[in-house]
């Protein structure tokens, strides 16, 4: 298996962007859920369960730069044969998930009032702490951060979080399943063993 795409498969650096992606969201939901669900307001635990939701999150935004370079630079495997209206949804879904792999992160990043201990290594300032802050928001739309970071957060999480990237992941896990179980085509193959 080499490391650059092939029209059968994916190469591997293709696969461990994508199989990490998917691990990182896993990360970041369960740990934004556990803080949500079994822990009180500014305990340790809370703390740290908010500190590995956003670096999941950030990390998730650093790679997807990755993601759309290497996708631009290699070629896409060919869709498994089907009904046109099939390949259609397909690209619209995967497109779909890089708008969440970059809106996410983003949305997350401007709408959170702390600094982010990364996995614990450093610290990135949070947003309104940054010149990006008082360029963009304070100074171009004239809002405080309270202001910019009502809808910003309603977007990040009912909109998006709750709602959206769930149907999305599910649809595309589903279909990629189905195509493995049910069809017994390639579609998983080339994501895996290749
Ligand atoms: C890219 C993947 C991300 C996903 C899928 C995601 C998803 C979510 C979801 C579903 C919630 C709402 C949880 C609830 O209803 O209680 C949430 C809350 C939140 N997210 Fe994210 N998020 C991501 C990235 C980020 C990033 C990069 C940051 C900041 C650097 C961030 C900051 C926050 C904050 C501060 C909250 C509120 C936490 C709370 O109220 O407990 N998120 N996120
Ligand atoms: C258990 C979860 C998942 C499974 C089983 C899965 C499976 C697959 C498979 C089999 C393909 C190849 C489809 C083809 O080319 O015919 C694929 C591609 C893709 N997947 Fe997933 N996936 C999962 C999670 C995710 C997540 C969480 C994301 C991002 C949010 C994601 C984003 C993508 C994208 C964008 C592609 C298109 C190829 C690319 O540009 O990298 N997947 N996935």
């Amino acid at each position: 298996m080499g490391y650059k795409n092939t029209v059968q498969n994916y190469g591997r650096i293709a696969r461990w962007l994508h199989w990490g992606v998917a691990l990182l969201f896993l990360l970041a939901y369960c740990a934004v859920y556990y803080r949500h669900w079994f822990t009180e307001k500014q305990t340790p635990e809370n703390i740290v369960a908010l500190n590995l939701h956003l670096s999941a999150g950030i990390s998730i935004g650093v790679i997807v730069i990755l993601r759309v370079i290497w996708r631009f630079v290699n070629v896409q495997p060919a869709l498994e044969p089907g009904p046109r209206w099939q390949h259609m949804l397909a690209h619209a879904v995967h497109y779909g998930l890089y708008a969440v792999m970059i809106l996410m992160p983003l949305t997350g990043y401007f709408g959170t009032g702390r600094a982010t201990d990364f996995f614990y290594l450093f610290t990135i300032p949070k947003f309104e702490d940054t010149w990006m802050f008082d360029v963009l928001v304070w100074d171009m739309l004239g809002m405080t951060f309270d202001e910019f970071e009502k809808p910003i957060d309603f977007f990040h999480k009912e909109i998006m979080g709750a709602w959206l990237v769930w149907i999305l992941i599910a649809g595309h896990a589903a279909a990629a399943i189905y195509h493995h179980r049910v069809l017994k085509d390639r579609t998983l193959i080339k994501m895996t063993s290749g």
